[in-house]
């Protein structure tokens, strides 16, 4: 709350995804083998070497997860140990430090509270975005892992990520470009992969599309995931199956619908790999999802010249209907968190 206890005076409701300035951001440097203690810090900006290779080399990664007010007024992070764990491994692929799990999520706490009038109310439609990255500042001019890495929490309010609130349709265009290699990033929160992500999405967006969808890139078949998110689809056969690809981002939102789908509507629920021109007749419905995209239904697809579209006129179906009613619920605190997924910022 503000010194005076009172939430910031924002139109909770019209906030688009934007970058707003909080008061507080976390800062640890590692140094030596060790990191130092860590402190809330008030500056926005970072000066940082000129030589330090997550500018030059993209030694850097990033988490991105969200915090919301429940009804009884705690605030809620939905499984921040997950964001922790990826981290670690993005770290491991990219020669960077650990950030154990205990200081990634107590930076996540300290920087929420701190910044708790920010946090929008219950019942706005909107939540705390929240990024921990990691970056390599030491000064270093070869090709080689930095000697001084920053962790550092920021956030900042936002609404809905797309365009379409709530459950909006969206539409995603097959990009031509590859995201990443069978064998590349594409499976870590590397910074690395999403510059070369711009320009489709920039394409997919003067299509008229939302996002890019992007097919593996060994052959131009399989569904990989779109720009920042990943995809579910529920098939006509009544299963729910998402891609299975080294490629992609192992997505918590995705992971937990999965999970939700199986135990909660007792569907289905098959990590294979989706070919799309082959299945596309087989899809009942489609759906990008993550932290941001939270579950957006895909109306309809652009590939090889056309527009393909999912399901029946643009609405979004009774399967993800349902999964985006459980997940934003139980993220909400609205709905009982069955399986232990949030911790409350107390
Ligand atoms: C490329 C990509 N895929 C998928 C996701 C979704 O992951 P999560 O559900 O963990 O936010 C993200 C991030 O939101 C992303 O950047």
């Amino acid at each position: 709350m503000n010194a005076d206890g009172q939430k910031q005076a924002l139109n909770w409701s019209e906030l688009g995804f934007q970058y707003i300035k909080t008061e507080f951001r976390f800062r640890a440097v590692w140094h030596d083998g060790a990191w130092g203690e860590g402190e809330l810090i008030k500056d926005e900006f970072i000066a940082i070497h000129e030589g330090a290779p997550a500018i030059h080399y993209a030694q850097q990664c990033f988490e991105g997860m969200k915090a919301q007010t429940g009804p009884d007024g705690r605030i809620l992070l939905f499984r921040p140990d997950l964001n922790a764990e990826r981290m670690q491994r993005t770290a491991a692929r990219l020669l960077m430090p650990d950030v154990p799990t205990e200081m990634f999520v107590d930076a996540v706490l300290q920087t929420v509270r701190a910044n708790a009038s920010w946090v929008p109310p219950y019942g706005s439609g909107a939540s705390l975005y929240i990024r921990p990255m990691l970056i390599g500042i030491g000064e270093n001019l070869g090709l080689k892992p930095a000697q001084y890495y920053e962790y550092r929490v920021f956030v900042s309010p936002v609404g809905p990520y797309y365009k379409s609130p709530g459950l909006g349709m969206i539409s995603l265009a097959v990009s031509e470009m590859d995201r990443a290699a069978p064998r590349g990033t594409g499976s870590y929160k590397a910074g690395a992969n999403y510059a070369g992500g711009l320009l489709a999405t920039k394409r997919a967006q003067e299509l008229g599309a939302n996002e890019a969808l992007y097919l593996d890139s060994r052959e131009q078949r399989f569904i990989d995931e779109a720009g920042s998110a990943n995809i579910v689809i529920a098939l006509k056969d009544g299963s729910l199956v998402t891609p299975k690809s080294e490629a992609i981002l192992p997505s918590i939102t995705r992971r937990s619908i999965m999970t939700l789908a199986e135990k909660k509507l007792g569907l289905t629920a098959v990590e294979r790999p989706i070919e799309l021109r082959k299945e596309i007749g087989d899809f009942a419905e489609a759906a990008a999802c993550g932290t941001a995209a939270v579950l957006s239904p895909v109306g309809k697809i652009w590939f090889d010249g056309s527009w393909h579209e999912i399901g029946e006129g643009g609405q979004p179906g009774p399967i993800m209907q349902q999964l985006y009613d459980l997940l934003v619920g139980i993220q909400k605190g609205e709905l009982e968190d069955n399986f232990g997924w949030l911790v409350a910022v107390d």
